[in-house]
């Protein structure tokens, strides 16, 4: 591929958000990495949609220690592409990791333990190329582990200048409360919450995350926005061969059930008549909803990002 150079125009078309009470400001479509950026896919194509994201203003990418597959193989990746390309625009990037799943084996490469956080982040460190990152997540609750403890890793993580900011992913709601506590008490406030909320999956909303996030100055970013695929035109015609579906693992073909299908053809329907696609309303819907910054949608090709970048009303 050529030498990049990132679009001029690349601010024009997107609008950002800022994200709770911080001094962040995030663009409503942020980009993941968790498929499709894998040591299994094709370096070159996912090189051109991280260089896509950018050149549409897509500023913020997320990424883990066990993206890929193989676990790791996102984070090189994509210090692949700092090095081809984007390590002349590191100060336009927010970058973001985390760590709380399984990653390496023994005891201290899984949960929340704060010798499993430092270690795990010093080596996604190295594995994208840089020094350190804009955002680090505690990627799960930790039911076993003091929540003092990985808080206070989190607080140490950003004292050692390893990361700007922290987040946590998938914590309940009590929980949350304590983490948004202790950080405050800490001088470091939590900046966001990560957490699955879309058109299918209201759980965060019902929960009450949501809106103790808002009340509490917290961004929160919805993660599988478009639920893996099936908020899209996809599945609407059988499982296609080169889908996330057909692979199998995270999405699994008994959960498309008639009743479902017949809701998204409903839904797509709807969107027709609008002039819209599914995707853009299924986007539409989440950015709507209050207390949310952005969306943190999946992509494997640059198309499916133009289609789902189209959410945006600038
Ligand atoms: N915190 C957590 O625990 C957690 C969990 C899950 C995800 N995440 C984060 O959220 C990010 C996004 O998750 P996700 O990949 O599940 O998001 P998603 O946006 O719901 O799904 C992305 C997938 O949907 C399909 N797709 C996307 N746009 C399309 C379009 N316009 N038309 C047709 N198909 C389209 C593609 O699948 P095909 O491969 O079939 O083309 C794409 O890979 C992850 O990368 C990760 O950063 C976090």
């Amino acid at each position: 591929m050529a030498n990049y150079i990132a679009d001029n125009s690349r601010y024009n078309n997107m609008e950002y958000k800022r994200c709770g009470r911080s001094g962040v400001l995030l663009p409503k479509v942020s980009l993941g990495l968790w498929h499709n950026f894998g040591g299994v896919d094709t370096y070159e194509r996912s090189r051109q949609i991280l260089r896509h994201a950018f050149d549409k203003g897509i500023t913020h990418l997320d990424l883990a220690n066990n993206y890929g597959p193989p676990y790791g193989s996102a984070e090189e990746t994509f210090g692949r592409v700092m090095d081809d390309d984007l390590r002349p625009y590191r100060d336009e990037l927010f970058i973001s990791t985390k760590a709380g799943y399984d990653m390496w084996p023994g005891p201290y490469g899984d949960w929340g333990s704060r010798k499993y956080l430092m270690a795990s982040l010093d080596q996604s460190l190295k594995r994208m190329h840089l020094d350190y990152v804009d955002l680090f997540y505690s990627h799960r609750y930790d039911p076993n582990t003091p929540l003092e403890e990985t808080l206070q890793a989190l607080v140490d993580i950003v004292r050692l200048g390893k990361a700007l900011y922290v987040g946590i992913s998938r914590w309940p709601l009590e929980a949350t409360r304590f983490a948004i506590n202790y950080l405050k008490q800490h001088y470091v406030p939590l900046l966001i919450y990560q957490g699955k909320l879309n058109m299918l999956d209201r759980e965060p909303q019902e929960e009450g995350i949501l809106d103790l996030c808002q009340q509490e100055g917290v961004g929160f970013i919805s993660f599988s926005p478009l639920a893996q695929g099936l908020l899209t035109d996809r599945y609407l015609n059988g499982v296609p061969d080169d889908s996330r579906m057909a692979k199998g693992k995270f999405l699994r073909q008994d959960m498309l059930t008639d009743e479902l299908l017949a809701q998204l053809r409903q839904w797509n329907e709807e969107a027709q008549a609008q002039g819209r696609t599914l995707a853009e309303n299924a986007l539409r819907w989440i950015l709507e909803q209050q207390g949310v910054t952005s969306v943190l949608v999946g992509a494997s090709s640059t198309e499916q990002l133009d289609k789902n970048l189209k959410c945006i009303k600038v």
